[in-house]
C-alpha cells in the first residue's frame, strides 16, 4: 500500500490507503470498548453531547493540524517539530508523544489480548453456560492466559509494523472495516429489539446535566482525543507518509465522521442490551466483555456472529496498535539512526514489559494502587486525560502561533491548487478557541483552576 518516494521514505500509494490507515488508527477499542464504558461511568447522554462538541470543535482541527505538520515536515513526530521549529523546545512535544505511545500501547495491548481470548472462546462455544460475568472475572484475574494473549498481540503488531504496513494491512482494512460496520449495525438491531431496551436509548441520548462535573468534561475531552488518535503524534507520523496531492481537509473530515459513527453505534449496540439483560451501565472496563457474549446468546446465529465480531474487533484493535507502535519506531529509527527492524524489536519489547504490569493489575497486582487507582487505571488516565489533551493543546498552539499562517494555508491547499474555504474558521479555532478550551478543561479537570 505504500511505496517509496525519491527521498527513500515510505509513502501511502493511494487516497484510499491514507483513509484506511488513518481511520484504521482512529477506529479501534477506543470506540467499541472504551467509549461505552467511559460514557456509562460518566452519566450517558450528557457525556455524549459534550463528547460530540469536543470532536467537532477540537478533535477535527487537531487532527488536521497533525496531518499538516507531518506532511510538511516529512519526519517522525519528534523530528517534525525539530524541522519546522529548529533550535527550539518544540521537539519536546514529539517526545511527549513517544512517552504517551508507550503508555497507551502498554494498556491497550492488555485489552487487545482480551479480544483474542474472546475470539477463542467464541470459536470454542465458551459463552454457552451464560454466566459471562463470572467468566470474564476469572479470565482477567488470571496470569498466564491474559499475558499470553497480550504477547501474541504485541507480536502481531510488531510483525506488521516491521513488514506489512506496506502491502498488507490497508488491503485487509479496506474489506474488514466496512464489514465491522455492517456487523455492528446488525447487533444494534438485535439489541434494540430486546424487551426493555428503550431504557438504554434513554440513557445514551437523554442528557441529564446533573451528572456533569469538571472531571466528566475532562473525561469527554480525553475520550475524544483517544478515539481520534490525536495528541501524541500518531497522525503526524502518518501525515509524513501522505503524498502532496492528497486533500488533508477531506481526509480529516472522513476519518472523524467514520470514527464518531462507530462510537455512537457501539453505544446503540451496547446500552439497550445493558438495560435489557440486567447489567449496570457503570460497571467499568469489563462492560462490553460481559454484555456482548450475552447478547450473542440471545441472537439467532449468535455463534457465528460472535466469532465474526471478536475477529473484527481484534483487527480493529490491530490497525490501531500499529499506528501507536509506528510513532515509537519512526522516532527510534530516524532519530537514533537504527534500522527499522531494530527499532521495532526495541520498541515492542520494552512496551511489552510495561504491558505486563497493566495486565497483571487485574489479577496478581490488583492490590497495588497509585493515587487511588490500579496500575492499569493510572496508565490509562495519565495517557488519555493528561498527555493527549496536553499534546493536543501544544499542537494547536504550534500551528496557530508558531507556524506562519501562509505556510499552513499552502500546506492545506496543496500549494494553492485546492480551495480551502474553511481556512479562516480553522485558523481561528487553532489560534484561539481550541487552545483556550483545552487549557480551561484541562486545568479545571485536574483541579488547578476553578471555573464554576
Ligand atoms: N484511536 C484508537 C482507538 O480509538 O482505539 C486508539 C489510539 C490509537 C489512540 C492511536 C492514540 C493513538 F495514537
Amino acid at each position: 500500500m505504500s511505496i517509496s518516494n525519491p527521498s527513500g521514505r515510505d509513502v501511502f500509494s493511494s487516497k484510499f490507503g491514507v483513509i484506511a490507515a488513518a481511520a484504521g488508527s482512529a477506529v479501534g477499542l477506543g470506540n467499541i470498548w472504551r467509549f461505552p464504558y467511559v460514557a456509562g461511568e460518566n452519566g450517558g447522554g450528557a457525556f455524549l453531547l459534550i463528547y460530540l462538541g469536543f470532536i467537532i470543535a477540537i478533535g477535527l482541527p487537531v487532527m488536521l493540524s497533525e496531518l499538516l505538520i507531518g506532511r510538511k515536515a516529512q519526519q517522525n513526530a519528534f523530528g517534525s517539530f525539530r524541522k519546522l521549529a529548529p533550535g527550539s523546545m518544540w521537539s519536546l512535544v514529539g517526545l511527549m508523544g513517544v512517552v504517551a505511545a508507550f503508555l497507551i500501547l502498554a494498556f491497550y495491548s492488555t485489552i487487545s489480548g482480551w479480544t483474542l481470548e474472546y475470539l477463542y472462546q467464541a470459536i470454542s462455544n465458551g459463552f454457552a453456560h451464560g454466566d459471562t460475568k463470572a467468566m470474564f472475572d476469572s479470565f482477567k484475574q488470571g496470569t498466564f492466559r491474559p499475558l499470553m494473549w497480550q504477547m501474541i498481540f504485541m507480536l502481531l503488531t510488531a510483525w506488521i509494523v516491521f513488514s506489512g504496513v506496506k502491502n498488507g494491512i490497508e488491503k485487509y482494512a479496506k474489506i474488514l472495516m466496512p464489514l465491522l460496520f455492517v456487523l455492528i449495525l446488525a447487533m444494534c438491531i438485535r439489541s434494540l429489539s430486546l424487551p426493555g431496551s428503550s431504557a438504554g436509548l434513554d440513557f445514551l441520548f437523554k442528557p441529564d446535566f446533573s451528572k456533569i462535573s469538571m472531571g466528566v468534561i475532562l473525561e469527554a475531552l480525553g475520550q475524544a482525543a483517544f478515539s481520534l488518535s490525536i495528541g501524541m503524534g500518531a497522525l503526524i507520523t502518518y501525515g509524513s507518509y501522505i503524498q502532496k496531492q492528497n486533500n488533508l481537509g477531506k481526509t480529516a473530515v472522513q476519518v472523524t465522521v467514520a470514527d464518531t459513527l462507530i462510537a455512537i453505534l457501539s453505544g446503540v449496540m451496547i446500552f439497550p442490551a445493558v438495560f435489557a439483560l440486567g447489567f449496570q451501565p457503570d460497571s467499568g472496563a469489563g462492560l462490553v466483555f460481559e454484555v456482548l457474549p450475552k447478547l450473542f446468546l440471545e441472537m439467532p446465529g449468535g455463534y457465528f456472529f460472535a466469532i465474526l465480531f471478536f475477529f473484527l474487533l481484534s483487527v480493529a484493535a490491530l490497525t490501531s496498535t500499529i499506528s501507536v507502535l509506528e510513532v515509537v519506531v519512526a522516532y527510534f529509527s530516524e532519530e537514533l539512526n537504527i534500522s527499522r527492524k531494530k527499532a521495532t524489536v526495541i520498541g515492542a519489547s520494552s512496551i511489552s514489559v510495561l504491558g505486563v504490569f497493566a495486565t497483571l493489575s487485574f489479577g496478581d497486582l490488583s492490590g497495588v494502587h497509585i493515587l487511588g487507582q490500579s496500575i492499569f487505571g493510572i496508565m490509562e488516565y495519565t495517557a488519555a486525560n493528561l498527555l493527549l489533551p496536553l499534546g493536543a493543546l501544544l499542537i494547536v498552539i504550534f500551528v496557530g502561533w508558531k507556524l506562519k499562517q501562509l505556510i499552513v494555508r499552502e500546506e492545506l491547499s496543496n500549494e494553492s491548487t485546492l480551495r480551502v474555504k474553511y481556512f479562516k474558521v480553522f485558523f481561528f479555532i487553532v489560534k484561539w478557541l481550541a487552545p483556550i478550551a483545552i487549557a480551561a478543561v484541562f486545568l479545571n479537570g485536574i483541579g488547578l483552576l476553578k471555573l464554576g
